[in-house]
């Protein structure tokens, strides 16, 4: 079976944490599977529960806003979560549910390849970066993981609620990019 099958259904089967209990669907990533950009988040809300897609509600739109505004078109980036199935009421995922969850998403990223990996948020900077990681004080900062250079910044949710987060997510986001064209 092809790997991406394999982790679908793996994924839609999964009973490693209890998150599955509530979900109404798994959430594994949406774009483009080989892209050289890869950008990710904490775990899906309402609207990707809903939908079964990831970044699809506000913060989702916003970032996708923002993104094209740079010339970064859907079809150019995969972006996918930390964690797979919605805490409820958003909360923040348990430790333990990201260490189960964890695995998936580095099978994503040995998929993917990508050349650039932006971390959206503090979750996503804690479970691949360092757990004692603080986004206010590292956003707009490069990082490794699995050799593949990793900035960090706010997640799109953040700026919903304080505007002025804006200018520097948008630095941020150039910055990643500005990094790839060099690279390919
Ligand atoms: N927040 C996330 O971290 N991921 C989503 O898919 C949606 C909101």
């Amino acid at each position: 079976m092809n790997d991406w099958l394999e982790l679908e259904k793996e994924c839609a089967e999964c009973k490693r944490c209890t998150l599955w209990e509530n979900r109404k669907n798994i959430v594994i990533g949406r774009g483009n599977k080989s892209a050289d950009f890869m950008l990710i988040g904490e775990a899906p809300g309402e609207e990707e529960d809903r939908q079964g897609r990831a970044f699809v509600g506000k913060a989702g739109q916003l970032l996708s806003m923002a993104l094209s505004a740079m010339g970064i078109e859907d079809d150019k980036y995969y972006i996918c979560n930390v964690i797979k199935c919605r805490p409820q009421n958003n909360r923040t995922p348990y430790e333990e549910e990201i260490e189960s969850c964890i695995q998936y998403l580095d099978r994503q990223i040995d998929m993917v390849k990508p050349k650039v990996i932006v971390l959206l948020g503090n979750i996503a900077a804690v479970s691949l970066i360092k757990k004692n990681i603080r986004i206010t004080q590292q956003r707009g900062t490069w990082d490794v993981y699995k050799g593949i250079p990793v900035m960090m910044t706010y997640h799109p949710a953040a700026l919903l609620r304080d505007e002025s987060k804006k200018i520097d997510m948008w630095r941020d986001l150039k910055n990643a990019w500005k990094k790839l064209q060099q690279i390919v």
